[in-house]
């Protein structure tokens, strides 16, 4: 028996990094777990090698797949105790030379992504019980400049979940939600970027530094502070952000 015995969730993104993480730490606490993700050969491979993991392709940014990863969540599992909007994407194109149709792709994963999410498990939770929890990021509170674009999704992300959490109070639903904001993770986001930069080592020093506690993130950092957002143990949160971060934000 685990603290999420008995509880179902679907994670977005859990084909790698974050999601991924999330997904495993909610199985070994007796959850049954639907990741979903663009990437089929990653999250079919993940949900060979797990029990009461399973997995569906999706593109967040499209409400009819939405609609059908909603219908796989219910004849897996019968119903949705939890949504963990993860999946996104990261440009750094330089805002001079971004086109609106790279500005858009972003918005569309990042932000159209999360709200459709927030759409449908809203429907699917609202009779019930439910936990959603959203994936901001220290971008939502800051700005990079090297990326612009994805700084003004993780703005959107936060905004999101403190009115989604109202519009669910203001209706009686006993739905949460709640997001968190990650510092630098080491995830292929991260490591991708940096392998393609001339002096990989160079940058990764100089964003660890960024970090008061020296070093970036890992997965389950933030894995475990999702699946206490999504848990009974943070009853009386809703509408909140919880900044994981080495301290980036306390600077
Ligand atoms: N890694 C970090 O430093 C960091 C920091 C702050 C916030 N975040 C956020 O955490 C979340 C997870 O990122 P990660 O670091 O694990 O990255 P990741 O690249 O390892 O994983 C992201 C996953 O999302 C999937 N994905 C992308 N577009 C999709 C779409 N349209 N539909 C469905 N799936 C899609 C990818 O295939 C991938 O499996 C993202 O929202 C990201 O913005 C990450």
């Amino acid at each position: 028996m685990g603290e999420f015995s008995g509880k179902n969730v679907f994670v977005t993104g859990g084909a790698s990094g974050i999601g991924h993480a999330t997904a495993l730490k909610f199985i070994e606490q007796g959850a049954t777990v639907l990741i979903t993700d663009l990437n089929e050969k990653a999250g079919t491979e993940i949900a060979n090698n797990h029990e009461n993991l399973f997995f569906a392709p999706h593109d967040v940014a499209d409400e009819k797949s939405w609609q059908q990863a909603i219908a796989k969540m219910k004849s897996i599992c019968g119903s949705m105790d939890i949504l963990v909007n993860c999946a996104g994407v990261s440009f750094s194109d330089p805002l001079e030379d971004m086109t609106l149709e790279r500005w858009r792709q972003q918005q569309a994963v990042n932000v159209d992504g999360t709200f459709l999410g927030v759409k449908y498990a809203i429907r699917e939770m609202k009779e019930r019980k439910g936990a959603i929890v959203n994936i901001a990021s220290i971008a939502s509170d800051v700005g990079i400049f090297a990326a612009v674009g994805y700084c003004a999704t993780k703005g959107a992300v936060k905004s999101l979940t403190k009115a989604a959490a109202l519009y669910c109070a203001q209706y009686k639903y006993d739905i949460r939600v709640n997001a968190i904001q990650p510092g630098y993770i080491e995830t292929p986001m991260v490591t991708d970027v940096l392998h393609i930069n001339k002096d990989a080592e160079r940058l990764a020093q100089k964003l660890k530094k960024m970090h008061p506690l020296g070093h970036f993130g890992e997965p389950d950092d933030i894995a475990h502070a999702i699946l206490f957002a999504a848990s009974d143990r943070a009853k009386f949160m809703t509408g909140t952000s919880i900044p994981v971060d080495g301290g980036y934000l306390a600077q």
